[in-house]
């Protein structure tokens, strides 16, 4: 695993944002897995910049989300769906048609699920998945004990993370308790992965999730296993880390 520390947020999105910038300047048709969250705003803003100076084109990326909730309509502020074409899709030139986010609304999430892997696998497999990290250690919504074996699979939420994203919501009782989202397994089959994390409320997660076992408890600890991991971290998040 490398790790990238960052001084704060700015310095973690910029340099973040870096790594994205190169792999879609190395390979333009690539397919970059992508996260939500408060994680990667700063990020998504940095490559809607270098789009706009004309440093960056998008008309060939192909991008898969990782997760979605189930039951928000897309112009609910709160979906995934409306949280992409707000901060990055619309601002780029990447085509609607080669964006993928599990469908929060299908009759049949189940099978929706099966579908969204299938899509993921048409696609030739992800080059580069961007993960934010959770304050339980969950990526993607893969909570503590979710089977490292899983594929794309319908969830639902534990109370900790309710709380956590409840800050986006009017009251908890808004939160959807359910979602779609990449397994682990998904995740792990990804070329490349860069996981960005900031603040000291993250410290000691992140300290579990890099440096204690691999174990289900902690789901981010698999990315131990994997060839090849960037941690872009800022001073707070590494400040329990022995580095
Ligand atoms: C959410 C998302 C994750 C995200 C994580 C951290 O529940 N499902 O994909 O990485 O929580 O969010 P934040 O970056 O806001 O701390």
């Amino acid at each position: 695993m490398k790790i990238i520390n960052a001084n704060d947020y700015n310095d973690m999105s910029r340099k973040a944002a870096n790594i994205i910038s190169a792999q879609v300047i190395v390979k333009p048709d690539c397919v970059l897995g992508l996260a939500t969250g408060s994680s990667p705003l700063g990020l998504y803003a940095n490559l809607v910049e270098r789009y706009k100076q004309g440093d960056l084109d998008f008309s060939q990326v192909k991008s898969v989300n990782l997760d979605e909730y189930l039951g928000l309509t897309h112009d609910n502020p709160q979906s995934y769906y409306y949280f992409m074409n707000e901060n990055l899709f619309r601002q780029i030139n990447i085509a609607p048609e080669n964006t993928h986010i599990p469908d929060g609304l299908t009759e049949n999430a189940e099978q929706a699920c099966t579908e969204y892997e299938q899509i993921i696998q048409s696609l030739g497999g992800i080059d580069l998945q961007l993960l934010g990290l959770g304050n339980n250690g969950h990526i993607g919504f893969n909570e503590p004990g979710t089977a490292f074996e899983q594929l794309t699979h319908c969830v639902s939420l534990t109370e900790s993370t309710i709380q956590a994203n409840s800050r986006f919501f009017e009251k908890l009782e808004d939160v959807p308790t359910k979602a779609c989202t990449m397994g682990i397994k998904s995740i792990m089959s990804a070329k490349k992965i860069v996981i960005i994390v900031n603040g000291k409320g993250k410290a000691d997660i992140v300290q579990k999730a890099f440096f204690g076992p691999v174990t289900t408890d902690v789901p981010a600890s698999i990315l131990q296993m994997h060839p090849d991991v960037t941690l872009v971290a800022d001073a707070e998040a590494l400040s329990l880390c022995d580095i």
